[in-house]
């Protein structure tokens, strides 16, 4: 089955083509972060404008680099939510207006479900380097055996889901207040880094000797998240350090690059020992890390390294939002005849697993 995945919930406007759930035919993202960044964060006006620019070459140029033809074309899947909604609206509608005239189906998809799918994309690196590598620790090529722990870290979700088989799955965990990606964000710019905030930090952490670990919020006795009380302590540092507002100097980058070290690793602690305890709780056979935080390095270091049972991670470029995670969580629901129809609107606060 080939089917279409179409994803413009926030900044990237992508479409993908995947067969059968799994194997990977194109994928074109066309990214908005540096008409963001000159903003320094997103400004959800300009993002659907973009997306009208930009929408129709993305859905052409994935499917003829696909080298399918339209006809062969068997489904179409969208983002419906969370998101934007002036963002959502314009990936919607085109999936309507394509399905209506290819004649074939058209379904709705969760963004959240599509980052955990994309650790069913048959993308591994051959070489077993970890940036590439689909599986963590697990065996390329292998599928993840539920029941499964899910940690989606992305800029507006941090959560843990219970997935005991297909399509089902049962919140956890979840943040209370910021998103870890939010941290990472907010906390870059403090630190005068460039939206997005997360790979920045990453770029410039480095261990500085005598720089003080940040605080860790473990919320004992639950599975639940807080990021908001260690931007604070971030930014009382960086105050402190005289970092704020100021010049860039070459003992001002030290201090950046120390304080975005204890960052990360703040952040990556909680993040990992959390998932392990709920993978733990709930007996879990495997951990998968998703969403666009998942392309940390460090993360992926360190919880392939921590885990007591197999990793999927998918590759960088399948963390951050693309139109193939979308099409492989829409997959298994269209095998069993699930569909939607064109009275669908899009839903910014769709939530995954959670009893309504
Ligand atoms: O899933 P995603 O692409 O979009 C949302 O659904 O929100 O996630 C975007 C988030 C941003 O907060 C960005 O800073 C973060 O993922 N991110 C990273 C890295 N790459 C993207 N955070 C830490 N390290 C990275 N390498
Ligand atoms: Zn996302």
């Amino acid at each position: 089955m080939n089917v279409l995945g179409i994803e413009t919930s926030c900044d990237e406007t992508a479409a993908a083509v995947v067969v059968d759930g799994v194997d990977l035919r194109s994928n074109v993202i066309a990214s908005q972060a540096e008409l963001h960044s000159r903003h320094g964060g997103i400004v959800p006006e300009l993002a659907s404008r973009q997306h009208i620019q930009a929408i129709l070459p993305v859905l052409h140029a994935a499917v003829e680099d696909a080298a399918i033809p339209w006809s062969g074309i068997d489904a179409v899947a969208v983002t419906n939510g969370p998101g934007l909604a002036g963002s959502l609206i314009v990936g919607l509608n085109a999936a309507k207006g394509l399905a209506a005239s290819l004649g074939v189906p058209m379904i709705g998809v969760n963004h959240l479900e599509g980052h955990v799918r994309a650790a069913w994309l048959a993308e591994g690196n051959p070489e077993g380097n970890p940036e590439g590598n689909t599986n963590g620790n697990a065996d390329l090529g292998t599928e993840p055996p539920f029941p499964l722990m899910c940690l989606i870290v992305s800029g507006g979700h941090t959560e843990l889901v219970l997935m005991r088989g297909e399509t089902d799955y049962e919140l956890v965990g979840a943040t209370r207040d910021d998103a870890a990606g939010e941290a990472f964000d907010k906390s870059a710019r403090i630190l005068g880094l460039p939206y997005p905030g997360g790979p920045e930090i990453s770029r410039v952490a480095r261990a500085v000797p005598d720089t003080k670990p940040l605080p860790r919020a473990w919320i004992p006795g639950t599975h639940d998240f807080s990021f908001s009380g260690l931007k604070t302590a971030l930014l009382r540092r960086a105050e402190e350090a005289g970092i704020v507002d100021e010049p860039a100097s070459e003992a001002s980058e030290e201090k950046i690059a120390g304080l975005s070290h204890e960052l990360q690793e703040s952040i990556v602690d909680v993040l990992v020992r959390k998932a392990n305890a709920a993978a733990d709780e709930y007996g879990c056979n495997a951990i998968i890390l998703a969403g666009g935080v998942a392309a940390n390095r460090r993360l992926r270091q360190v919880l392939t390294a921590e885990a007591t049972v197999s990793v999927f991670i998918p590759p960088p470029i399948l963390c951050t939002d693309n139109g193939a995670m979308i099409a492989a969580a829409a997959y298994p629901r269209l095998i069993r005849g699930e569909a939607s129809d064109y009275e669908l609107d899009v839903d910014p606060g769709l939530r995954i697993g959670a009893a309504a």
